[in-house]
């Protein structure tokens, strides 16, 4: 099957959701294309790790930045605080990918 190929160097985009899942394949096709890739980290720290070695291997040799940084979504507080850290490290946000599961236990008719 054809694959399309996009350029992503020098940009950088944050996705919340990206230490798995469709979070996690997107964080590694952006890194394919030379991206850097910043994610939402797990809960787990071993995945979280697990997700970055992934992410630098999809990159295959391209020098690419990676970084995970801790994000509640659901919670307005560490959402700032996690674009907080992101700049605060020295990023450049390009793009943001929004992949974490961010919906809240309730009533459909209260939601809607
Ligand atoms: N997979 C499907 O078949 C499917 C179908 C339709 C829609 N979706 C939607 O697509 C998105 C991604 O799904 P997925 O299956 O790839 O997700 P996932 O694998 O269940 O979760 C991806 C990542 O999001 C993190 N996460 C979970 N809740 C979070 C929260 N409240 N704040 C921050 N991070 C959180 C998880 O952290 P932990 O590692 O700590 O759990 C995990 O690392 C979701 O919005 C989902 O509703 C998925």
């Amino acid at each position: 099957m054809a694959q399309a190929s996009f350029d992503f160097s020098g940009t950088t985009t944050v996705i919340t959701g990206g230490a798995s899942g469709i979070g996690l394949t997107c964080a590694e096709l952006v890194a394919r294309c030379g991206g850097n890739v910043i994610v939402s980290s797990s809960r787990r720290p071993d995945k979280t790790e697990k997700a970055l070695q992934r992410i630098k291997a999809a990159a295959a040799g391209k020098a690419i930045r990676t970084d995970a940084f801790a994000c509640e979504v659901g919670t307005e507080d560490s959402v700032a605080s996690f674009f907080k850290q992101v700049g605060q490290a020295g990023h450049r946000i390009d793009y943001v990918i929004h992949s974490a599961p961010s919906s809240t236990p309730g009533l459909i008719k209260s939601s809607t």
